[in-house]
Parts: C-alpha cells; sequence; structure tokens
C-alpha cells in the first residue's frame, strides 16, 4: 500500500516557483492558506526547499568511532502529522524533531555516514532508507504508509521533488495556485523539474477536478492525473 499523493504548488503563468520578483505582499499566505485546505496526514519536500527551515548551523558531530546499521530509525511518535524531506546525502541538519506542528522524517540512501545518523537519532528524528545509492520513491513511499500510518501525502516542491514523483508515475493529484504574474527568469525552477531535453518520456495528462478564482486575480486548479487508459 502506499499514500495517495498531491502535488501542491504556487506557479507563476510560465511555471516558475521562485517568488523573489513577483512583488506581493503575505506571499507565504498564497501557498500556506491553500494548503492548509488539503487534509493530509504529511507533507514532503525537497532537500534544497527543507535547507529554508531545518538548523542553520551544522552541529558539532559526534567524535571518535561510530557505526550505526543503515536501518530504519522510526522515533517516539509526539504529533499527529509529519514533515518528510528527501535528503539523500543526509544535508539537513536538526536542532529539534519538529517543523512547526509537525514531526521530520529524513529519507536517505546509504550514502550518508554513522555520525549523521547518530545527529539524527540524538534530535529524535525518523530516518528510512529509500536505496543504496539512488532513491526508490516507490518504495520510499509504501515505507512512509507501512511505518508512519501515512495515508494522504500533500507533496510541496520544490520543482526537482515534484518532477521526479512525477517522473516516477506516484503522483495522483495536482493542486495548482496560479499567481497572476510572467517571472521570465530563464533557469530559475519550474513546478516540475523531471528531465533534460526530449526522450522517450511522455507528458503526464490532467483532467480538471475544481477551479476556482481566490485572491481577487489567482486561480487555484485541482487537477487528477490521467493514467493508462483513461489517456486517449
Ligand atoms: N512556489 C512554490 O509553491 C514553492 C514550493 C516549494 C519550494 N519552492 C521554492 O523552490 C526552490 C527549490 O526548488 P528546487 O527544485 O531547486 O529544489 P527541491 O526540489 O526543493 O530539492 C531538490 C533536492 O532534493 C533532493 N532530491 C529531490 N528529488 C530527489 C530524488 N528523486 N532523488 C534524489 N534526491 C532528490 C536532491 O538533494 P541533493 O542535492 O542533496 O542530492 C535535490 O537537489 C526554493 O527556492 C523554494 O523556495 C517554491
Amino acid at each position: 500500500m502506499k499514500p495517495y499523493v498531491i502535488s501542491h504548488m504556487l506557479g507563476s503563468v510560465d511555471g516558475r516557483i521562485k517568488q523573489d520578483i513577483w512583488g506581493f505582499k503575505d506571499h507565504h499566505k498564497y501557498f500556506e492558506e491553500t494548503a492548509a485546505r488539503i487534509k493530509a496526514d504529511a507533507w514532503l519536500v525537497g532537500r534544497t526547499t527543507m535547507q529554508e527551515f531545518s538548523s542553520k548551523t551544522v552541529p558539532p558531530l559526534a567524535k571518535g568511532r561510530v557505526n550505526i546499521p543503515k536501518e530504519d530509525f522510526v522515533a517516539e511518535k509526539v504529533s499527529k502529522t509529519y514533515a518528510v524531506v528527501i535528503d539523500p546525502s543526509g544535508k539537513c541538519f536538526w536542532d529539534t524533531n519538529m517543523v512547526s506542528t509537525e514531526q521530520v522524517i529524513e529519507v536517505l540512501t546509504e550514502k550518508v555516514s554513522s555520525r549523521y545518523l547518530e545527529h539524527l537519532k540524538a534530535t529524535g528524528v525518523s530516518y528510512i532508507f529509500g536505496g543504496t545509492t539512488e532513491l526508490d520513491l516507490k518504495l520510499v513511499l509504501k515505507k512512509l504508509y507501512r511505518l508512519f500510518g501515512i495515508k494522504i501525502l500533500r507533496i510541496d516542491g520544490g520543482g526537482h521533488v515534484n518532477g521526479s514523483f512525477l517522473k516516477a508515475g506516484l503522483i495522483d493529484e495536482f493542486s495548482l495556485v496560479l499567481a497572476p504574474v510572467a517571472d521570465g527568469t530563464i533557469g530559475s525552477p519550474t513546478v516540475f523539474e523531471a528531465e533534460e531535453g526530449y526522450g522517450k518520456r511522455k507528458a503526464t495528462r490532467f483532467t480538471i477536478k475544481s477551479a476556482k478564482r481566490i485572491y481577487d486575480d489567482f486561480l487555484w486548479i485541482r487537477y487528477l492525473v490521467l493514467k493508462g487508459r483513461n489517456v486517449r
């Protein structure tokens, strides 16, 4: 079993996601107030996005010989909901095991050091392994369901994490808050960063579940992913 996966994003009309030059006051509210209306057991982000919330300093790591087996670690449950980060090399450090009201889960590969695992254990941060050197995102979803009871997962970006779940065919629904702005910055991440160039991959098709005008000129569009025989 795997969670039902909803990707939620705030995007410009040209699909850009960094809001540095958009000029909206209270720009966080457009993403957060809509996200709060999607019921989920956890939200998940990429390492780059999570570093906006994790510790800004690297704590002193344990000295001497440390040998911690590369096995999943489930810390004592202290919240109803979770904040999950895809962090294959263990680059996020933590002062606490919470982001706001959500308990942190690190998704790692076996590339990480025992010292890093000790840091997570000492801070009470749960971690799971999603592969040896590369992540198997289907396995990651199965573990989130089985070990933490996550039945609905909201993926909150950025573009690279969205793109990798899209490419793996693991997104069920896409929730787009479309901002009335054209960004135009070449090379800035877009809503889905899946692959360079055109290969054999086909684009993912959607059908509209709902569409609403919000905050005067924004649109909130919820799409269902068309899979297999639903695509004509
Ligand atoms: N507008 C919005 O709604 C919204 C929402 C969220 C974020 N953002 C913005 O988006 C920007 C960041 O987006 P981003 O696309 O650059 O980064 P991102 O998706 O947040 O993180 C990318 C990183 O996550 C790890 N990762 C993701 N998928 C992986 C996979 N399948 N396998 C292995 N590693 C994987 C890699 O970490 P390593 O590099 O450590 O290997 C990768 O470099 C930030 O400016 C943030 O503020 C906007």
